[in-house]
């Protein structure tokens, strides 16, 4: 199994080229399940999750052609309408092809995603949106069974603001007789992404970029062309990794507006941000300032922030407080963070954390995705060597990180 090799306290200078956004790729490519025509994407960031996604699709009979960060999809000769537990088990994004097969085809068979390191994430918003399209659903065996002649429009509101939820019922709806209200419905930029490849695919979708979209069924979808979003959240981690070791960076193909709320946080800790239309300048020199925050849906404090801006809290002069409201158990890094010295208590779904002056390097495990990314930044700025175990997890979600953090002066390394 791979591990990074850190030896912290380096400076980091220059440009990083930011990956186009997981969370907005996902959906994309399972949108191609939804016509028989071809779907020409770019940017499209080359990392694990997305290669298991493909290969998800590639059974269904979706044919991918690969070109770098350019993808090629064709749907005309999806004949398997089912995603199987050992795919799911290993990506709960899977979940995606439900609406998509449902609405093209007519029936799904996917398997229920088990449980997450994070929470333990539902789907029965899904299901139940579903159904009030008309949609008919039983669960054995661990899967789920859906079956419907034709989905029907339908007014569905949420019990909660949910981000795949919202893009699965949106894809289906784009099929579907009649009108769709979704209405809590997310409102984060990879939502909106999506929506604006179906729009380009010929769906009827009015409110892109609100809680309330409105889509009139049409009878197909046809292909188009589409570039992904940058990432806010790789966005977001390096511009934590330069403020927690020190630096100036400037990174490059995004947008600070993906992440006013980020932004205004790191600015609040002392880091100096500036922006144009497609680039981000970070410059800190000196101990941060504590920064506390809650996380929300967007365009609030994205939980996908969360562990990353607090390791650049646990270096910081004075104390804050973190308050996680989307998921019960995202604080996995939480004692990795704390064998780098670092001092932070829980208190329910609050961790305080107490600033202390330096951080010293230790062997440390990822949990998840973004509790690994807050531990490379913990040990960028760590006196001495952090030696990172099942970097699996960091694989999933960035783009060779440790490439990207070395070409800027970090002393990273991957052993095999
Ligand atoms: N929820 C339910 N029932 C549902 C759906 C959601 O109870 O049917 C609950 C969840 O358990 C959670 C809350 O609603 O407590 C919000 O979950 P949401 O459905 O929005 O999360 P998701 O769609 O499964 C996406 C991202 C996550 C990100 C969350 C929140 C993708 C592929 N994943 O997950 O990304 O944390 O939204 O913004 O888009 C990551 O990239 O590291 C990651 C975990």
């Amino acid at each position: 199994m791979d591990k990074l090799l850190i030896r912290g306290g380096k400076r980091l200078a220059g440009d990083i080229v930011i990956a186009g956004a997981k969370n907005a790729a996902l959906p994309i490519l399972c949108a191609g399940l939804l016509t028989a025509d071809t779907l020409l994407l770019a940017n499209v960031p080359r990392l694990q999750d997305v290669a298991t996604m493909q290969k998800l699709l590639g059974q269904m009979g979706l044919s991918i052609d690969e070109q770098g960060d350019r993808l090629a999809l064709c749907g005309r000769d999806v004949a398997r309408l089912e995603a199987p537990y050992e795919m799911v088990k290993t990506m709960r994004a899977s979940i995606l092809v439900l609406g998509p097969l449902l609405a093209r085809f007519g029936e799904a068979k996917v398997s229920l995603p088990g449980g997450c390191a994070i929470g333990s994430r539902p789907v029965d918003q899904h299901i139940r949106g579903l159904q009030a399209m008309g949609a008919e659903i039983r669960i054995e065996g661990g899967y789920i069974y859906a079956k419907a002649k034709k989905l029907k429009g339908a007014r569905i509101v949420t019990d909660m603001i949910t981000v795949t939820g919202t893009e699965n019922l949106l894809m289906a709806a784009t099929l579907a007789d009649g009108e769709t209200v979704l209405d809590n419905a997310a409102r984060e930029p990879e939502v909106t992404d999506l929506a604006h490849l179906l729009v380009a695919m010929g769906a009827k979708i009015d409110g892109i970029g609100s809680d309330r979209l409105v889509v009139q069924g049409v009878p197909a979808l046809h292909g188009a062309q589409h570039s992904v979003i940058a990432d806010r959240i790789e966005t977001g981690t390096f511009i934590c990794a330069a403020a927690a070791a020190g630096g100036d960076l400037v990174l490059k193909n995004t947008r600070a507006n993906l992440l006013d709320a980020v932004v205004d946080k790191l600015r609040e800790s002392g880091a100096v941000i500036t922006a144009g239309d497609d680039w981000i300048r970070v410059q800190m020199s000196g101990r941060p300032r504590p920064v506390s925050f809650r996380t929300t849906e967007y365009p609030g404090f994205p939980t996908d922030m969360q562990a990353q801006v607090m390791a650049l809290d646990c270096l910081a002069d004075g104390t804050s407080r973190v308050t996680e409201t989307i998921f019960e158990n995202r604080y996995m890094h939480v004692q990795e963070l704390n064998r780098l010295g670092a001092g932070i208590e829980i208190d329910g779904h609050t961790a305080i954390v107490h600033g202390v002056p330096r951080l010293v390097g230790a062997p440390v495990m990822a949990t998840d995705l973004r509790a690994s990314a807050s531990l490379v930044i913990a040990g960028l700025a760590a006196e001495g060597e952090t030696l990172i175990d099942r970097i699996y997890h960091l694989d999933r979600g960035y783009d060779r990180m440790e490439a990207k953090l070395s070409a800027v002066g970090a002393d990273i390394q991957r052993i095999k």
